[in-house]
């Protein structure tokens, strides 16, 4: 059934009984139905937690343009699934074995969810790199018969991007996605360390490791590149170049600390005026959009012996060109950057007391808090570079 029109919020879901004597429960959710198809807001019924699993309603969930990657049909993901990979919201009830671990969410705790929701068991946790986990919890979007958690009322299976489909106003994830913090953090900020915060701030200082005093250039400021900028004051970084197309984005950059602004424009301008600030090049560039073109400036942006970080993340398929005798002579650092490096059990509460005591002022990255409904406005926002991060915000249900 697809529904839509405000006010829905209001109403607490109901719960309806299922087979098994389970209780099912109503829950709004944004469906991604294919690139021809698009978006809808349906209401879907969601299975109670499992063991190893919590049900969290949802309260801010941010629009990433890894979302809209999917929309544009630039990622091939399975169909249908509920959007939404930047979350934060309340535990409502845990599965049989959670609350046993240590740092294992209880009912009530605030939770942002993880994307990545490392096995702790396989190689790459192992040698900690939780963001390459081979076996992340909530793989392949929850497509797995026995992982679906989501359904139509006439039983079709709906998965959940990432294994947690935020843009919903509940869902059960696994334990390890849904990771307790500091409940002073508003909600709509704790989304954004979901993923915006979480991969900005950690490219900085945790894949490309900024040092005191270093140069920082980075090229796009979405609520991604704004988070670098964060990232980068955090690190105590010197000079913090920030680039856009749009001017409203480099306004904002410099309130977050960037030193020097540049407005991108033709290739070969940008690259001289970036490079009249920092002659000889950067310590480190960060690329934020996902465009070759940009990924090669990167490149060219470097001091010798400096390191370009790939945050931003292109269609799939596309490549960059390297000047392969230059790069080499100028021994540059080449880095992909993938979640910010972030071990979110341990990442996550750090970003958040970071948050609350005001060292990363994730409140000035949301633009407009919106509705479920609002959300094609949103990505079309995103497509034209208007503003920093929109969050959907689910109102509590009535009492
Ligand atoms: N590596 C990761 O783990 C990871 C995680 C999350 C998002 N991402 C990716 O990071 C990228 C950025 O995400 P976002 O949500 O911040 O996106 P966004 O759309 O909010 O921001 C992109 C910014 O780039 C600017 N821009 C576009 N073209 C430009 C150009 N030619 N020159 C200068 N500026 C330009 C836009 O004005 C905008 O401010 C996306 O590709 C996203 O998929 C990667
Ligand atoms: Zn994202
Ligand atoms: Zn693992």
């Amino acid at each position: 059934m697809s529904v839509g029109g405000p006010g829905r919020d209001d109403v607490r879901p109901p719960t309806v009984a299922g087979p098994g004597g389970t209780d099912r429960r109503a829950v709004r959710a944004a469906v991604f139905l294919g690139p021809a198809e698009g978006l809808r807001i349906e209401e879907l019924l969601l299975d109670p937690p499992g063991p190893g699993e919590v049900l969290v309603r949802i309260l801010a969930s941010g629009v990433c343009h890894s979302d809209l990657h999917v929309v544009d049909g630039d990622w091939e993901r399975p169909v249908p699934v509920v959007l939404g990979h930047e979350g934060a919201g309340i535990v409502e009830a845990v599965g049989r074995g959670v609350g046993a671990r240590p740092g294992d969410p209880h009912v009530g705790d605030l939770v942002v969810l993880a994307w990545t929701a490392p096995c702790g068991m396989c190689p790459a946790c192992a040698r900690g790199e939780g963001f390459l986990c081979l076996d992340p919890r909530g793989a392949d979007h929850r497509r797995a018969a026995d992982d679906v958690r989501l359904r139509r009322s006439d039983g079709t299976p709906i998965g959940a991007y990432s294994g947690i489909g935020t843009l919903a106003t509940h869902q059960v994830v696994a334990v390890e996605a849904a990771i307790p913090v500091d409940s002073a953090l508003p909600a709509d900020q704790a989304a954004l360390l979901g993923c915006a915060v979480a991969t900005g701030v950690g490219a900085v200082t945790r894949t490309a490791r900024v040092a005191p005093g270093e140069s920082v250039v980075v090229i796009g400021l979405g609520g991604v590149g704004l988070s670098a900028v964060m990232g980068a004051v955090l690190a105590g970084a010197g000079l913090i170049v920030a680039v856009d197309r749009v001017a409203a984005k480099l306004e904002r950059a410099r309130d977050l600390g960037a030193t020097e602004v540049v407005l991108a424009g033709d290739a070969t301008a940008t690259r001289a005026t970036i490079l009249d600030l920092l002659p000889g090049g950067a310590d480190h560039v960060l690329e934020a959009i996902g465009l070759a073109a940009t990924a090669e400036l990167a490149l060219e942006l470097v001091r010798p012996g400096g390191t370009v970080t790939l945050v931003g993340m292109t269609p799939q398929g596309i490549r960059a060109g390297v000047d392969v005798y230059a790069f080499v002579d100028r021994a540059i650092r080449l880095l992909g950057s993938n979640y910010g490096s972030a071990i979110p059990a341990e990442t996550f509460p750090e970003l958040a007391r970071h948050a609350v005591a005001g060292r990363l002022p994730v409140g000035r990255l949301v633009e407009e808090r919106i509705r479920l409904e609002d959300l094609p406005d949103a990505f079309g926002a995103m497509r034209r570079g208007d503003g920093a991060r929109r969050v959907v915000v689910f109102e509590p249900p009535a009492t």
